[in-house]
């Protein structure tokens, strides 16, 4: 295994996007039998954004993708690559990415979609680093973007207090010197699918009045398996992604773990022996943004000043699928 491999794709800027409406824990005790200190002492989570009905991932894509570019001083025809990671797209054909593509005007860009649920926006980041690491193009963008209010049951108490909708994106370009990604790991377990999922509305068991009406195209959850796969595979995951990169826990200076569940985040960062002041927590805002969740935090953490220029960051999701990842870069 190559100690410290070097980058050949950089992170050269990020965009987030959180709709401007906020869902409290306590507006949820109106709406299903919960309460506050349920939800919190069982997730962490405090709040979460929902978008309004006439603001799709798309569109929510646009605002991060767009302050991403800015912060990069692209013009939307430099693109040369895009990938959208989403649970939620707005149709199932075109593409979000399309969609996007449009709505920025990236005429030069080819772009796609990526299921991978929570894991997404890493698949996608990884992707994007093949495409411009064979050198087929300059500049890409990758971006998540989720409405996960769309697809919740917001009579199932155990699924409904958990999502939050929100968008984040990077630009990607040929690593110069010696930050950028430096590892990854992506693993998928198709066997455990039916644990986290939409039974209906696809071409399997398509749209009918009986799914509408035992609402089979809304998301339905196992929760304490999830919850004991997540923690597993995200463990793994870190501890790959470290490996590979030739580091341990000592050398990251932020973790910025998939926001689904504080447990689950105290949990993986002790496993990656990195303590909870080097964490990055915003679940308590934002809920679980599926896919979302890395690069809103990321794009928060640069922000905020807790990374810069040479910071060692470890990034690890787990979600729907199931799928998991790692991945280390340096700033
Ligand atoms: N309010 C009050 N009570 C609730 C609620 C609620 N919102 N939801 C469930 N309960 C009740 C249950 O009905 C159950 O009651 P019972 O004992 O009378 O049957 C009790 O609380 C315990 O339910 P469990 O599901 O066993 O609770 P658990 O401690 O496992 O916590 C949770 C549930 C928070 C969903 C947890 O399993 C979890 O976080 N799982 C991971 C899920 C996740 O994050 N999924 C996102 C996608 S994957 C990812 O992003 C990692």
């Amino acid at each position: 295994m190559v100690k410290h491999p070097k980058p050949i794709v950089e992170i050269v800027s990020t965009g987030r996007y959180l709709p401007e409406r906020v869902l409290t824990n306590f507006d949820l005790e109106k709406m299903v039998e919960t309460s506050d200190e349920w939800i919190r002492e069982r997730t962490g989570i405090r709040e979460r954004r929902i978008a309004r009905p006439d603001e799709g991932a798309a569109e929510m894509a646009a605002q991060a993708s767009r302050l991403a570019m800015e912060k990069a001083g692209i013009e939307p025809g430099e693109i040369d690559f895009l990938v959208l990671s989403t649970a939620t797209p707005d149709r199932w054909l075109p593409s979000t990415a399309c969609d996007l593509q449009a709505l920025l005007g990236a005429d030069n860009a080819m772009a796609f979609d990526v299921a991978a649920a929570c894991s997404g926006w890493l698949y996608g980041l990884s992707i994007a680093e093949g495409f411009l690491a064979a050198g087929r193009g300059e500049i890409a963008l990758v971006v998540a973007t989720e409405k996960m209010s769309s697809i919740v049951d917001w009579e199932d108490r155990a699924t409904c207090v958990l999502f939050g909708d929100g968008a984040g994106a990077a630009i990607l370009k040929k690593a110069r010197g010696d930050s950028g990604i430096i590892s990854s790991f992506h693993k998928s377990d198709g066997m455990l699918g039916n644990l986290l999922y939409r039974p209906a509305g696809g071409c399997a068991v398509p749209m009918s009045q009986e799914v509408l009406d035992n609402k089979d195209y809304l998301l339905k959850m196992a929760g304490r398996e999830v919850f004991k796969n997540a923690v597993r595979s995200m463990a793994e995951a870190s501890d790959q992604a470290l490996q590979r990169a030739g580091m341990t826990g000592e050398d990251i200076d932020l973790l910025i773990p998939h926001q689904a569940n504080m447990r689950i985040i105290s949990a993986t960062a002790k496993y990656a022996g990195i303590p909870m002041d080097k964490v990055y927590v915003n679940v308590d805002r934002f809920g679980n943004m599926s896919s979302s969740a890395v690069p809103v935090a990321l794009d928060e953490a640069i922000e905020h000043g807790l990374v810069g220029p040479g910071s060692q960051i470890l990034t690890v999701a787990f979600g729907a699928g199931f799928t998991w990842s790692a991945m280390t870069f340096r700033l």
